[in-house]
């Protein structure tokens, strides 16, 4: 059966470089499968985020934001993720549930089990298979963001860097409580060993499926 793998961490981990690479193996094995991210490109799910991103909405309560989110990948799931899973194709998700227990649960202080309860019905209790959490000091992830668009780093304020630790710190707890889904891949590494080390994972989960 095709896996449904997720791929969490912080702003400029690499997540989203590493999948670029991370799909040739799948081209080159003639696997199938589908490079999503939430909305997913679903028009409900489209929707949903042209309310969260709305400068008119800039007074959204956060259980609000939390709900939407789940509403979101609800949509995405229904449309997108179980239809290709039900046809055996791999799904490999830009981000996914965790992103929401790390940054709404955790770091905007909503509790983990509290965001975890609502993506439960929304999803119902649908978790990934395998997910990779790219662990790497937050710092040094903002610090590539800001390098690549010649920002100054030193341009985050304090509490900008406060959430971005608790982030963190969200992601270091699912890790440790879900030890078989989440994968702690060294995202500090150069590109190259970052993929290396998430196809190895790959590999050895796609032989005993
Ligand atoms: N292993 C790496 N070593 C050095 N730089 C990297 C590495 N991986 C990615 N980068 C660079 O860091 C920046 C952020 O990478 P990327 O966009 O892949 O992160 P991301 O985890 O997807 O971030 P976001 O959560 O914001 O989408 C990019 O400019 C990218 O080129
Ligand atoms: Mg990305």
């Amino acid at each position: 059966m095709a896996l449904f793998i997720t791929f969490e961490g912080g702003e400029g981990s690499g997540k989203s470089s590493a999948l670029k690479k991370i799909i040739a193996y799948f081209e080159e094995q003639n696997i199938p499968y589908i490079l999503t991210r939430e909305p997913g490109g679903t028009p409900i799910g489209e929707d949903i985020r042209n309310i969260l991103l709305s400068s008119q909405n800039k007074n959204m309560d956060i259980r609000t934001e939390a709900l939407l989110f789940a509403a979101s990948r609800r949509q995405h799931l229904k449309e997108k993720i179980w239809p290709a899973l039900e046809k055996n194709i791999y799904v490999l998700c830009d981000r996914y549930l965790d992103s929401s227990l790390a940054y709404q649960g955790n770091a905007r202080g909503l509790g983990i089990d509290e965001v975890l309860d609502v993506n439960r019905f929304a999803t119902e209790d649908s978790l990934p298979d395998l997910t990779f959490f790219f662990d790497i000091a937050p710092e040094k992830g903002l610090e590539r963001i800001a390098q690549n668009e010649s920002r100054e780093v030193n341009r985050l304020d304090k509490e900008a860097l406060d959430f971005h630790h608790k982030v963190y710190d969200g992601y270091v707890k699912l890790a440790k409580r879900y030890p078989k889904r989440i994968v702690r891949i060294d995202a500090s590494q150069d590109l190259e060993h970052v993929v290396q080390d998430c196809l190895k994972v790959l590999k050895e989960r796609m032989e005993q499926e």
